[in-house]
C-alpha cells in the first residue's frame, strides 16, 4: 500500500452526465475534495469543448476519455484538437495499433496519452470475438501494454486485476489508470472486474476512476469520502 498521505489526490471523478449543467453542478457540490474530472463521451457529445472549458476554469485538471480508434491521420488530428484544449489526459484505444496510437502521441504532444486495453467491463469468461479466448485476459493487457508503450504512450487504462503484472512487466513509469473501481460491497454495475480503492492502490494504480458511486449518490461529497475511508483506517491500524 501506498502511504500518501492525501491518497484521494490519485482519484479521477468521470462526469458521466447528460449535460453541462449537471456537472456544474456536481463541480460545485465536491468543491476542493476532488481536483481531477474525466469527461467521457456522454458529456463530450452533449457539451462538446465547452465541458473542458468549465473545468480549466475552475482549475481542474482534465481527463478527456475519447477512446480515440480509426485511421491514424484522423486519430493524429482528433488528439492535435484535444490536447489544445489543454487536457492533461487522452485517451486511444490500444487495439488501434503502433501507428494510430504514435499519430496521437505525436498530435498531442502536451497531453498524456494512455491506451485503453481490455474495457474493465469484459468479463473474462465472455470475451468479444476478435480475442483469443484461450489465452488469460491478463497475457492480452500485457500485449497491448507492451504495444502502446512502443507507440510513445505515457501508459495504459486497465482493471485493477490487472495493475501489478503490468507494473512488473514494465516498470512503475508506465501510468496505470484503472477504472471501475467500488467501494467494498457496492454494486458492480456493468463493470465486471470491478476493484476497491484499496486494491487498486496496493497493485500500484496510479490513478482511479469513479464514476456512478459518486456522481449518482443522493451525497456525492459523502460517497466520495467514504471511498478513501476504507484506506485511511487501513492506515490508522498500521
Ligand atoms: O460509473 P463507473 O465508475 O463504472 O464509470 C467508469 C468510467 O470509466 C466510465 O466513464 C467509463 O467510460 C470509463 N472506463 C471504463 N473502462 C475502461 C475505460 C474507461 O469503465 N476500460
Amino acid at each position: 500500500m501506498r502511504s500518501d498521505a492525501n491518497v484521494s489526490a490519485r482519484g479521477i471523478v468521470a462526469l458521466d452526465v447528460p449535460a453541462l449543467e449537471d456537472a456544474i453542478a456536481l463541480l460545485a457540490r465536491l468543491g476542493d475534495a476532488v481536483g481531477y474530472y474525466k469527461v467521457g463521451l456522454e458529456l463530450f457529445a452533449a457539451a462538446g469543448p465547452e465541458a473542458v472549458h468549465v473545468l480549466r476554469e475552475a482549475k481542474k485538471s482534465v481527463f478527456l476519455d475519447l477512446k480515440l480508434h480509426d485511421i491514424p491521420n484522423t486519430v493524429g488530428r482528433a488528439a492535435r484538437a484535444a490536447a489544445g484544449l489543454g487536457v492533461d489526459l487522452l485517451t486511444v484505444h490500444a487495439g488501434g495499433g503502433r501507428a494510430m496510437i504514435q499519430a496521437a502521441v505525436q498530435g498531442a504532444p502536451s497531453a498524456r496519452v494512455v491506451a485503453v486495453t481490455a474495457l474493465t467491463s469484459l468479463d473474462p469468461r465472455d470475451l468479444p470475438a476478435h480475442i483469443r479466448r484461450d489465452r488469460p485476459l491478463a497475457e492480452w493487457v500485457l500485449d497491448l501494454t507492451e504495444e502502446a508503450l512502443a507507440a510513445g504512450a505515457a501508459g495504459v487504462v486497465l482493471s485493477g486485476a490487472e495493475v501489478a503484472a503490468v507494473k512488473a512487466r514494465f516498470g512503475a513509469d508506465c501510468l496505470c489508470v484503472v477504472p471501475g473501481v467500488r467501494p467494498p460491497g457496492a454494486a458492480p454495475e456493468d463493470q465486471a472486474r470491478a476493484v476497491t480503492p484499496a486494491e487498486a492502490l496496493a497493485a500500484g494504480a496510479d490513478f482511479l476512476v469513479v464514476g456512478r458511486p459518486v456522481t449518482q449518490a443522493t451525497d456525492p461529497l459523502a460517497a466520495w469520502r467514504g471511498l478513501w475511508s476504507e484506506i485511511h483506517s487501513q492506515e490508522g491500524r498500521r
